[in-house]
């Protein structure tokens, strides 16, 4: 099959790494305490907070405030749900030129502003039409994810 297998020991937290799967970037992203503990006080402001929509539907195994396995790694393709730009990081807290005042950090698609929380939840309904997608995954070991 296509999946993928990725060592992920060497990532520290509020780093991220890219793969590719299925000729997708995948996103891993270690969470800080500090950054997990935000996604849990966004729910006003996302459109989608309980990853409910289908576009991409989220595995349930996925259907957390992390929208993950181990809260502390998030995995998502790191294409836009609008028109498939690839967002760019954002993982600073605080207000800063060109995104919300409330922002706590995520991802920010160029194209049309879409934002998007830590755990690729789209941030004040911009035009994305859904969360960035969370591709099948497992772990094998505590260090070893299998995407696919
Ligand atoms: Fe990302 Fe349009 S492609 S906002």
């Amino acid at each position: 099959g296509a999946a993928v297998e990725v060592e992920i020991g060497a990532l520290q937290p509020g780093e991220k790494l890219t793969v590719e799967w299925r000729g997708k970037p995948v996103w891993i992203v270690r969470r800080t305490p500090e950054q997990l503990a935000e996604l849990s006080k966004l729910d006003g402001q996302l459109a989608d907070p309980n990853s409910d929509r289908k576009a991409y539907p989220t595995p349930e195994y996925a259907k957390n405030a992390a929208r993950s396995i181990k809260p502390e790694y998030l995995v998502v393709v790191g294409i836009c749900s609008h028109l498939g730009c690839s967002p760019s990081d954002k993982f600073q807290a605080g207000p800063q030129p060109s995104l919300p005042d409330d922002w706590t950090g995520g991802f920010l698609c160029p194209c049309h502003g879409s934002t998007f929380d830590l755990a690729g939840r789209v941030f004040k309904n911009k035009p994305a039409p859904d969360n960035l997608e969370v591709p099948p995954h497992m772990y094998l070991s505590d260090t070893k994810l299998l995407i696919g």
